[in-house]
């Protein structure tokens, strides 16, 4: 077709990547919907996470997705489409969309993705699937055919993916609902327990970013927050301590090394064993955290290779793919009526 353009699409929890082969670029955008009354879209993207928190009662601002998975298919719909029109303001009809989508996903989940490319003002789109452990490896150059295996953890917003990859595909993955947002959790209870103060989650990863360190640190350094005191219920300011900032990370990572550790009591020893002399790779938004591999290898006893992409690491496995006619094999593609077989997509 005449004007088709092909687009990759990394839906996350947190923030929506998408990488543009006509731009040839990638962009990131919050993955965030605020809507009136339950039915009028009134902001998308950054522009509704600025609401978020602070809205009043009668406008909903939340993420389309929920722990990695499409939650609310009309709000997902207008989120991929306002950030397709603000990279190609005239979008055409009949573009190739590649979706990264979690390994373990049943059919009708599946079907969210074809829904949303092909729901309301977006139509005529052809679909594509690329599962993330996939796109992940392939982006930090690990072969996905090796015998011997690899596995990939991707911490991400409200979700840490675990999947092992050899032969050709993906042998064993599990999702589990841990990521940057219950990290944020966890840091406003323990600022709660320490000061009976309430803060906001947006101040947590507020305080996360500025001095969330897994790293040996004294923890003197401090940052002034204002919160809701438990006990009096007025507003109150305090000096809030990295330490304890970093207490309440480490409940968190403490349970998703728990996770990893069990998932690797399930993997076939052989594969194992070559895992721990080559180590686990770990990406995803949340490895930002200075220091979060030492942590993690401590927790599980396996070394950790941490990947400089981060956030972009999904989104730069399927440029990739889309650019290269060889790897084209890990793309399946979603048509609508084809989502009934039995095996296969
Ligand atoms: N410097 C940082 N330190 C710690 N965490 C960070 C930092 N920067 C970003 N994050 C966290 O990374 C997360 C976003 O990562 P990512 O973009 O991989 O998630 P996502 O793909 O939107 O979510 P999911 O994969 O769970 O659907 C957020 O929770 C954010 O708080
Ligand atoms: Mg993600």
């Amino acid at each position: 077709m005449l004007f088709q353009n092909t687009y990759g699409v990394d839906l996350g929890t947190s923030t929506i990547k998408i990488y543009s082969q006509n731009r040839n670029k990638s962009f990131i955008e919050k993955n965030m919907v605020a809507v009136r009354d339950k039915e009028r879209v009134i902001a998308v993207g950054n522009e509704a996470y600025e609401m978020f928190e602070k809205a009043p009662a009668s406008i909903q601002v939340a993420s389309p997705m929920a722990f990695g998975m499409i939650a609310d298919l009309a709000s997902a719909e207008a989120s991929l489409y306002s950030m397709l029109h603000q990279i190609d303001w005239k979008i055409r009809f009949g573009s190739i969309l590649y979706f990264a989508v979690p390994a373990d996903i049943t059919q009708i989940e599946k079907r969210a993705y074809y829904a949303v490319a092909n729901g309301g003002r977006l139509q005529n789109n052809r679909v594509f699937i690329v599962e993330k452990p996939v796109a992940d490896a392939i982006a930090l150059g690990i072969a996905p055919e090796s015998p011997k295996g690899n596995m990939i953890i991707n911490i991400g917003a409200q979700s840490t993916e675990m999947s092992i990859l050899a032969d050709d595909r993906v042998i064993i993955s599990r999702m589990v609902p841990l990521g940057g947002r219950q990290i944020n959790e966890a840091i406003c209870g323990e600022i709660r327990r320490r000061y009976h103060l309430h803060i906001g989650t947006r101040t947590a990863r507020r305080l996360k970013v500025a001095m969330g360190r897994m790293t040996d640190t004294d923890g003197k350094e401090a940052r002034k927050v204002v919160g809701i005191d438990s006990l009096t219920g007025l507003p109150k300011e305090e000096v809030v301590y990295a330490n304890v900032v970093n207490d309440g990370i480490m409940n968190c990572l403490n349970a998703i090394g728990e996770e990893i550790r069990k998932f690797l009591e399930r993997t076939p020893p052989q594969i194992a064993y070559h895992i721990a002399k080559t180590g686990i790779h770990l990406t995803g938004g949340s490895t930002r955290l200075p220091g979060i591999e030492k942590h993690l290898a401590a927790v599980c006893g396996y070394s950790f290779n941490l990947s400089g992409l981060y956030d972009s690491c999904t989104i730069t496995g399927l440029e990739k793919i889309i650019k290269s006619k060889d790897l084209q094999k890990w793309a399946k593609p979603l048509k609508q009526r084809k989502i009934k077989d039995r095996n296969g997509f």
